[in-house]
């Protein structure tokens, strides 16, 4: 990921204040930069001169001066910029510094101008500071000075190039499409802006161009990508932010394998220009082999703890909790810890807590010691038989501690892939590098308690099978859908999927989400007219960039490769946004608060 700036005569400097190393010893050299730190030895000042690329140490020296600068360096502060000039020179033996990159060499400086002061800044500016994520949002363009923000922001450039450079080589148009928009169904709120010349209409900014590409495929363009802003009004997490960048991708005349080897050639394309190294082609695993197995649709494949299932094994069992469940068509699932067989009751005890986070009603356990004892609430409900065959199935060692989950297939699957990350962290179970994958085969429908309706596990505009089709009223649960994730450590990096480009079944599919007649021509209307005219078969994909960039740069939240990301509670603390209009402001758009 090299890429140093180019020096050229639209600079005050002549030199970047990371690149001098020894070969440059004797050069003359003007530099600019902020002073990072200032120390004053009596008779000689040393000042590190920071920018993007680096630090270089510059030593001040009376004799060496053209009168003014030393007297220049004793008043300097930290955050000032400067621009100096003089001398690259050889540090000695004892005075190299190893951490830094320009650590052999230092700028004895004869000339020196302030460009500008600074009071003194809220944080040092440097890695690795603990300064409240709020403070630093709030001076964001300080904390940007830090290198590893920097690094950050390079790095997302790097990737979102590799990602267009990729697309230009096989085709793909870049076309922009419209912010205020109308509301497309990603799953979120809306963010709506009043139109002051419609009184009491509404743009809704989209959450993602979904029915933009659409149209755009209809409209004949065949390849089309978007680094797109997305909106949505929705709970915030380290890895959801109210406006986000996609990469936007739409294809014409393509089947699923199509777009998932077109991406995968772009993936290869992308790690690489990040120095990462993966194996291609990536794994493919169905949906529900993933819930199964991991217990979710984005699972992190770096390390075992899978789910076992142990319905079977427990269905006539004397442990009520169990039998009971399965009578009542749920299952039982369990994952084995291994390394916290000697955690005491209370600690496991509080384990609980993310089971009934996710869920769950309780949170059965038996921990097996290393001095091979067995410590568990529900050993003397389950019998000898059947305590065997749990053994035997879930691999129990001297030194295991088996969790369980008796509950719905989505509750029992929640709680065991909440808890094996839980146990991931806490057992500091390695997961080097990245893992990619395909999660593949989403099925087409899921029920929705809180609406009691049926909703679109992607969205609404996904392809189902044809011989799915005549279950769509009839069986929805059991439609599948050509639709696939992009995985990456255990994130959805992306989503996509082949669409419906015939009018009749997409009313269809709409129906059965539950949108009336009248939402499905004022919604919808132009999609389904647009099918009717020669939609040619199509589908896509987005990539989340933020969550991408993240993953490569070894960051937790994506506010950290967002140059100006929002908080939890959606503001800018910097700008103070969102904010208070005035009276006239709303009259325009024909708005009253309450
Ligand atoms: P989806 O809703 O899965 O699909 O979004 C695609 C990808 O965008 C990222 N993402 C987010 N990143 C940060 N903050 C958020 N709030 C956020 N929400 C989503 C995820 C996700 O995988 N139109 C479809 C794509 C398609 O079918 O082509 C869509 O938007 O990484
Ligand atoms: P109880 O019979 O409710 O006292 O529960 C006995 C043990 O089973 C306790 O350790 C509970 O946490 C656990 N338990 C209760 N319900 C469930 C469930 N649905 N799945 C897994 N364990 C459970």
């Amino acid at each position: 990921m090299s890429q140093t700036r180019p020096i050229d005569e639209h600079s005050m400097h002549t030199r970047t204040c990371g690149e001098l190393r020894r070969e440059n010893v004797g050069e003359e050299v003007t530099l600019t930069g902020w002073v990072s730190r200032r120390r004053d030895h009596g008779g000689l000042i040393f000042c590190d001169l920071r920018d993007r690329e680096g630090i270089t140490q510059l030593t001040f020296d009376p004799e060496h001066s053209d009168g003014d600068a030393f007297k220049i360096a004793e008043t300097m502060r930290p955050e000032w910029p400067i621009k100096i000039h003089g001398v690259v020179r050889a540090r000695g033996e004892e005075t190299t510094n190893t951490k830094l990159a320009t650590g052999e060499i230092e700028v004895l400086t004869d000339h020196a101008e302030v460009l500008n002061t600074s009071v003194t800044p809220p944080f040092q500016i440097e890695d690795g500071i603990e300064t409240s994520e709020d403070t630093r949002l709030r001076y964001r363009y300080l904390d940007l000075r830090r290198p590893e923000m920097y690094a950050n922001l390079k790095l997302r450039h790097v990737v979102a190039q590799a990602m267009r450079s990729a697309l230009n080589k096989r085709g793909f148009l870049e076309v922009e499409t419209p912010i205020l928009a109308n509301s497309t169904p990603e799953g979120a709120r809306d963010y709506i802006v009043p139109s002051r010349p419609n009184p009491g209409k509404f743009y809704a900014l989209p959450q993602s161009p979904q029915q933009f590409k659409q149209m755009l495929m209809v409209g004949g363009i065949e390849r089309y990508y978007q680094i797109a802003r997305c909106f949505r009004d929705e709970d915030l997490r380290a890895d959801r932010q109210p406006e986000f960048t996609q990469v936007d991708i739409e294809m014409s005349f393509v089947k699923e394998n199509d777009v998932i080897d077109m991406m995968e050639g772009v993936f290869q394309e992308v790690l690489e220009a990040a120095g990462v190294e993966h194996e291609f082609p990536l794994q493919r695993m169905p949906w529900k082999e993933a819930m199964d197995r991991f217990g979710c649709d984005r699972p992190d494949i770096r390390f075992g703890m899978e789910l076992v299932e142990l319905t079977e094994i427990v269905r006539d069992c004397g442990f009520g909790v169990f039998s009971k469940a399965v009578e009542a068509g749920n299952i039982v699932k369990a994952i084995n810890c291994k390394g916290a067989g000697d955690w005491s009751r209370g600690e496991i005890e509080k384990l609980g807590n993310i089971a009934s986070e996710n869920g769950a009603k309780g949170m059965a356990w038996i921990a097996y010691t290393t001095d091979g004892k067995e410590k568990s609430p529900i050993i003397k409900f389950l019998g000898d038989e059947v305590h065997a065959k749990i053994k035997e199935a879930m691999n129990v060692e001297a030194g295991d501690l088996v969790l369980f989950a008796a509950d719905t297939f989505d509750i029992a699957n929640a709680v065991l892939s909440a808890l094996r990350l839980h146990m991931a962290d806490a057992l500091d179970i390695p997961r080097p590098g990245h893992k990619l994958l395909w999660v593949v085969d989403f099925p087409m429908f899921k029920f929705d308690e809180e609406t009691n309706k049926y909703a679109a596990e992607h969205h609404p505009f996904t392809m189902i099978p044809e011989a799915d089709w005549d279950k769509i009223e009839t069986d929805p649960l059991a439609c599948g859908s050509y639709s696939y994730d992009i995985v990456m450590d255990g994130f959805e990096a992306g989503g996509g999927s082949i669409r419906i480009h015939n009018a009749e079944l997409q009313k269809r599919v709409l129906a059965r989400c539950g949108v009336d007649e009248e939402d499905m021509e004022v919604k919808f209307g132009h999609l389904i007219h647009a099918l009717e005219l020669g939609a040619p078969p199509h589908g896509g994909i987005a990539i989340g960039l933020d969550r991408l960039v993240m993953l490569l740069a070894g960051k937790q939240s994506i506010r950290d490769v967002i140059a100006f990301p929002k908080t939890s509670s959606a503001s800018d603390p910097m700008t103070g946004a969102p904010n208070a209009v005035t009276a006239k402001q709303l009259k325009e758009v024909a708005l009253r608060t309450l």
